[in-house]
């Protein structure tokens, strides 16, 4: 293993017996000789390639039931290889999914240091770091509790924890921070970035998105056990999204073509991108300071955008910018901005017309606009032009987090039809406003009055 790599994995397969009644467990074992009888082999991971270097932190990303969780176990140690080898270099923690880990009928102060045995630290360098390990767990007095008595967020707390302070050459987080509250989880990121910018490698699993082109230097995709693509999280994100959302008939067409451009699980990121996610090229810098001003944040990118056929037209770039032209995703309710895409033509359609919509994450359809009425329609757009549509609007929405569709309108044979359509295309917040009375989601600019009818 070269002296910059921290996992290197090569041929490892994981093949679970799958046994059609409990007791057939129990067959298997009495009668060894008889194999295949009394069991199914279910394939979790085909034989797979990975090198993760020293410093690299690493998201894994993949459809429910793809293999995710069995191959960090398989890195952690935790389940042994069907076929080939995983070697890694450092001292190794991890996070697994709930359940894996610590022992229930022991309190958390014991599991603590079991762990910490298991990870080769004495019993004095557990007495160092214990203060340490509580105070960020922050459980009080379940501390001494049986960890069987906690909840699933107290869990993960101590798990955490434990998993972050005990300074790992790779840490290993399995999703399970999903389970904590936010500031909780806040609190374990900034961690995840001291570990990170300690020289720790870090491989992560998780179906945000943002978490991972946010968090992660590279992305694996994982489908059906099998490693189909690895590149940028950008890149990588865009096509786990394509594939989540793509309808049941197009699934297989979509993956044979992420396979194709991820060759033998290789970088992606040579290869036009199947579909368009995230933030595009030179937008504005983040600007976190002051919140009374719409800033750009980068860590969030829609992890729901369905990309219809294209009919004739392709819409790209759908962005929010501030009057002055500042991309922006996160606004500040009561100013005006303006919602944007370009339509670019490869055929001459007739009655052109283009919307919005803006929904809840909910899918409630909040507000939306066209750019006419079919009759004021565009008569004709040529091939090769490209149209440049902007709805000013003024935000009246209710704080919090909301998505966008864009959609160009054509007519065709059979009347009028969509000639391209992006569902959930732009996300954007709504800043906090502490003084707000308005309630719901929108704010009809309602000025309340309560007058006293009398006195009894
Ligand atoms: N011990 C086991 N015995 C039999 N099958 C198993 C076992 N563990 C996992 N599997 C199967 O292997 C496949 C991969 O499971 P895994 O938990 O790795 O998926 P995952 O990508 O982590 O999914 P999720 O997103 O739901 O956490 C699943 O079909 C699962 O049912
Ligand atoms: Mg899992």
């Amino acid at each position: 293993m070269s002296s910059d790599a921290a996992i290197r994995i090569r041929g490892v397969s994981k093949v679970f017996p799958v046994y059609r009644q409990p007791h057939h467990r129990l067959l298997q074992l009495l009668d060894p000789r008889r194999d295949g009888r009394w069991h199914r082999d279910f394939h979790a991971l085909q034989p797979l390639d990975l090198d993760i270097r020293r410093g690299e932190t690493v998201g894994i990303v993949g459809r429910n039931g793809s293999g995710k969780s069995t191959l960090l176990q398989l890195i952690c140690g935790t389940l042994a290889p069907t076929t080939g080898e995983v070697a890694v270099a450092g001292r190794i923690a991890a996070l697994l999914e709930l359940g894996a880990g610590f022992n229930p009928e022991f309190t958390g102060r014991e599991n603590v240091y079991m762990y910490g045995a298991v990870l080769g630290l004495g019993r004095a360098e557990l007495d160092a770091r214990f203060d340490g390990i509580a105070a960020f767990a922050d459980i009080g007095e379940f501390m001494d509790q049986p960890v069987k008595t906690y909840s699933s967020g107290m869990y993960v707390r101590l798990a955490f924890a434990v998993a972050s302070n005990v300074e790992p050459d790779i840490l290993v987080v399995d999703e399970a921070l999903a389970v904590g509250d936010e500031a909780f989880q806040r609190k374990c990121f900034a961690r995840i970035d001291q570990i990170r910018d300690g020289g720790a490698t870090v491989l992560f699993v998780s179906h945000s998105a943002g978490t991972v082109v946010d968090l992660c230097d590279r992305a694996v995709l994982l489908d059906h056990g099998e490693l189909l693509a690895q590149g940028t999280p950008r890149n990588i994100v865009s096509r786990y999204q394509k594939l989540l959302y793509a309808p049941p008939e197009r699934v297989g067409e979509v993956r044979e073509q992420i396979r194709a451009e991820g060759a033998g699980g290789l970088d992606v990121d040579e290869a036009p991108s199947v579909a368009q996610a995230g933030a595009p090229p030179g937008v504005a810098v983040p600007k976190t300071g002051g919140a009374s001003r719409a800033y750009w944040d980068d860590g969030m990118v829609p992890s729901s955008t369905i990309a219809y056929e294209s009919r004739g037209a392709r819409i790209g770039d759908v962005r929010i910018e501030t009057p002055g032209g500042e991309r922006v995703n996160v606004i500040v309710a009561g100013d005006e901005y303006v919602y944007a895409y370009t339509v670019d033509f490869a055929r001459t359609l007739a009655g052109v017309r283009c919307g919005m919509m803006i929904r809840s994450i909910a899918g409630v359809e909040i507000a939306g606009a066209a750019t006419s009425t079919r009759e004021d329609a565009i008569p004709a757009v040529e091939r090769g032009a490209s149209l440049e549509v902007r709805f000013r609007f003024r935000c009246l929405l209710a704080p919090g987090v909301y998505f966008g569709n864009a959609g160009v309108l054509a007519r065709g044979e059979s009347g009028e039809d969509y000639a391209d359509r992006r569902i959930d295309v732009a996300m954007f917040r709504v800043m906090q406003q502490p003084q707000r009375l308005a309630t719901g989601f929108v704010d009809l600019d309602v000025r309340p009055e309560v007058l006293v009818a009398g006195v009894a």
